[in-house]
């Protein structure tokens, strides 16, 4: 405008810069053109810009915005440690989400290496899983609230993604094979098994744990395994649970066997991610979860999670210290599970690498 009302012999007085003077109004071309100065501004202006809106998209894209947003999401991105409550906003129904029944459960084994299980599962995109165990199907005031409320604790999931949850305590509670069958006669089962005499002792540690926060006393686990006769106390919980035939002949009642996933613990601890091929093949999703996803953590004596901008381990409060148990009672421990260990792999058809003695 300056520089057109110049040109045009305005009797505004001001006075430009000579080098601006050359780049106002011709007569002989009929055209205008900007003055150098404003020019290299007006370029500067746009730089400036296009700089100020790429990092904001660049940080938007850091920071899961677009994924979490109602608005720009189409796809199904989620972070490994993704807590799945948090998607459950009610923005995401425009986006065909709905809370949906477990299509797959992890029944168990307790101390098998169950959340290590669901936590490499969360890195499939098609499958969203419930952190928290829901004890629903062993827990008669929670199963009473009815299936629409457990539907309703379940993480918002596209149509075509996999619902997976996991509560230990069903392998081994009496009711959940037949409240499982009523909910789902087709659905799929995850169950790990671990060599009976560590889970015992896992299964002790975690017990003792709970003690010594509740400010218990704490007795030595060969004094919870030993009778007062010198015999293997059948009555412990830990060793009860570690009667894996007993447990799955329930199962075996409502479910055939193809239809529930053994996993032998020590295999997921050794090989994460041939483990996960297998059970994505099981689960009939797509190969998502890869050895890069997997780094040995010399520390944590474990393998843990790699993703493209973080690295995680399980907690604390897995894998443990094991106390040093007497040798004696390893053995009689071992003696016990023997036969029981050997009904199960008549059950299943299949040998595991469990000591015997
Ligand atoms: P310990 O604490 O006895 O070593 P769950 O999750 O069912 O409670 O099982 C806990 C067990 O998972 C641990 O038992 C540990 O052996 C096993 N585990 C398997 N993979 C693991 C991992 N990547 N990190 C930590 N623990 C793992």
């Amino acid at each position: 405008m300056y520089n057109q009302v110049r040109a045009m012999g305005s009797h505004i007085r001001y006075s430009p810069l000579p080098s601006e003077e050359q780049n106002a109004f011709s007569v002989k071309t009929g055209k205008f053109s900007l003055p150098k100065i404003t020019r290299l501004k007006c370029i500067g202006l746009v730089f400036i810009i296009l700089v100020t809106v790429g990092l904001v998209m660049m940080s938007c894209l850091r920071s899961g915005y677009f994924s979490k947003s109602a608005v720009c999401n189409t796809t199904k991105e989620k972070t490994v440690f993704d807590d799945q409550e948090s998607k459950s906003s009610d923005r995401m129904r425009i986006h065909h989400m709905k809370r949906r029944l477990p299509q797959c459960i992890i029944i168990g084994a307790r101390k098998a290496g169950t959340r290590a299980l669901l936590t490499y599962l969360n890195i499939h995109p098609d499958i969203v899983v419930k952190g928290p165990e829901m004890h629903f199907f062993d827990d008669d005031e929670s199963y009473q609230q009815s299936l629409e409320w457990y539907r309703k604790q379940m993480p918002y999931t596209y149509p075509d993604q996999l619902t997976i949850e996991k509560t230990p305590a069903y392998f081994t509670e009496e009711d959940v094979p037949e409240r499982v069958y009523r909910m789902n006669k087709t659905i799929k089962l995850l169950l790990l098994l671990r060599d009976p005499v560590e889970r015992t002792v896992s299964d002790y540690v975690q017990l003792a744990e709970g003690k010594k926060a509740r400010n218990k006393p704490i007795e030595k686990f060969e004094d919870h395994v030993i009778d007062s006769h010198g015999n293997i106390n059948r009555s412990y919980k830990a060793v009860k649970r570690s009667i894996y035939h007993k447990h799955l002949s329930r199962w075996l009642e409502f479910f055939p066997l193809n239809q529930i996933f053994i996993i032998e613990s020590q295999e997921l601890v050794a090989d994460p991610a041939s483990v996960m091929y297998d059970v994505e093949n099981f689960l009939e999703v797509s190969h998502k979860i890869k050895p890069g996803n997997f780094y040995f953590n010399k520390t944590k004596g474990f393998y843990c999670i790699q993703t493209d901008d973080q690295q995680k381990c399980l907690t604390e409060s897995k894998g443990r210290t094991h106390p040093a148990v007497d040798p004696d009672v390893i053995r009689k421990l071992r003696k016990y599970f023997t036969p029981h260990n050997r009904k199960l792999y008549k059950l299943i058809g299949h040998e595991f690498d469990w000591a015997e003695s």
